[in-house]
């Protein structure tokens, strides 16, 4: 009698198991989707629900990298009150400082060595300056290729390619505009041969064609109408 109580026991207990060891597996393998603020906001659509869209399969995600690390809150809250509350945290969109400290939880080095960098500065201060979710983006984080993002701000990206926008200081600044001002020079320098008369590098073949055309049959006239005066001399 009691062998088969026990026997049930180690079922009740195997099934538990069974099914924590499945939900457990499902939160690693999904990387943390199945939370209360993901279930919510993919149903609310507009700007609510992009960030769960852009979130799923980024860098973050894969990692297990959820809402709530970045944002505070509780994810097993299933209400707004209780997921999005002061209580538990929640700090809703992070801007300035809040921003680099949400980053900066995990990736320290970066956001302490961006915030005593000149653009990191010019953003603290209101300035004008990028976020990390600027060049970052704010959920799915990429490294930006190119200097595609820094022209939404800076006109002459001449050398920008070379320097760590993340360490943008005094000497960066400093080797840049040696950089410029090379850059100039050897602009001026290559215009300089000036045996051959410069044709403007806005000029395709066809235009060359033309002018090339028109002072041909202005040479040619030239030559009839000394013929004709010459002619009439003899
Ligand atoms: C039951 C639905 C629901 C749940 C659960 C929920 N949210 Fe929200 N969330 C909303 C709605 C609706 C808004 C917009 C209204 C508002 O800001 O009060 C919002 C707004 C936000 C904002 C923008 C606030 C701002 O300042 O612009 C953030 C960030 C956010 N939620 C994160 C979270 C996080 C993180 C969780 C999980 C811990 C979560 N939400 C859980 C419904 C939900
Ligand atoms: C890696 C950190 C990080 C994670 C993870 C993250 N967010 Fe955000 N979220 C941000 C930042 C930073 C902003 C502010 C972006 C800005 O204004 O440029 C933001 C802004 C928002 C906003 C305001 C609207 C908007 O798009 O600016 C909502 C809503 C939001 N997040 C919801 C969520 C939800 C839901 C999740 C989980 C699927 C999530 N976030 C995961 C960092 C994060
Ligand atoms: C809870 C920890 C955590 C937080 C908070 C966090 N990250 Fe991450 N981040 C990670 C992990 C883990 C990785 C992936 C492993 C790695 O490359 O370090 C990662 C990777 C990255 C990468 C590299 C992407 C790539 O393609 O190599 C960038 C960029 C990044 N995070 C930016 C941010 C920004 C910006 C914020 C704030 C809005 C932020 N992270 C907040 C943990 C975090
Ligand atoms: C002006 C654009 C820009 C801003 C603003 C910016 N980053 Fe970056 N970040 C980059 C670029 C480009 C790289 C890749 C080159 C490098 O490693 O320095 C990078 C690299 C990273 C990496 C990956 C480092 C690695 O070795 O894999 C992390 C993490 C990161 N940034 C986090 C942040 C955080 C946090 C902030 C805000 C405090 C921030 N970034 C602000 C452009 C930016
Ligand atoms: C949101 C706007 C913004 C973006 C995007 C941005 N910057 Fe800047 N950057 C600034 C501001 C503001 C300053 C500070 C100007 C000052 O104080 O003179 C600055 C300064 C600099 C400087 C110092 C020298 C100079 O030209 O003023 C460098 C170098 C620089 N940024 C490189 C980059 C690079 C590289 C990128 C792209 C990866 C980038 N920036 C993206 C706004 C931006």
């Amino acid at each position: 009698m009691s062998g088969k109580k026990y026997d049930f026991t180690v079922f009740i207990v195997s099934l538990v198991m069974f099914f924590s060891v499945g939900a457990f597996g499902q939160q690693i393998g999904n990387g943390g989707s199945n939370i209360s603020c993901v279930n919510c906001h993919k149903t609310l659509g507009g700007e609510l629900a992009k960030p769960v869209a852009e979130w799923t399969g980024s860098i973050h995600q894969q990692n297990g990298i959820t809402c709530p690390m970045c944002h505070g809150g509780n994810p097993s809250g299933t209400t707004m009150d209780t997921a999005m509350s002061k209580a538990a945290g929640f700090i809703g969109a992070p801007h300035g400082q809040a921003q680099f400290d949400a980053c900066g939880k995990c990736h320290p080095t970066e956001a302490a060595g961006f915030a005593n960098s000149i653009m990191g500065k010019a953003y603290l201060e209101g300035k004008g300056g990028p976020s990390c979710a600027k060049c970052h983006g704010p959920h799915h984080n990429e490294i930006p290729v190119g200097t595609k993002i820094c022209e939404s701000c800076h006109k002459d990206t001449t050398g920008f390619d070379t320097v760590d926008p993340m360490n943008v200081t005094k000497s960066t600044v400093d080797k840049l505009s040696k950089l410029v001002i090379k850059t100039k020079e050897d602009k001026i320098k290559g215009q300089r041969p000036s045996v051959v008369p410069h044709v403007s590098e806005d000029l395709d073949p066809y235009k060359i064609g033309l002018i090339a055309f028109g002072a041909a049959s202005f040479v040619f006239i030239l030559g009839y109408i000394l013929y004709l005066i010459l002619e009439k001399r003899d």
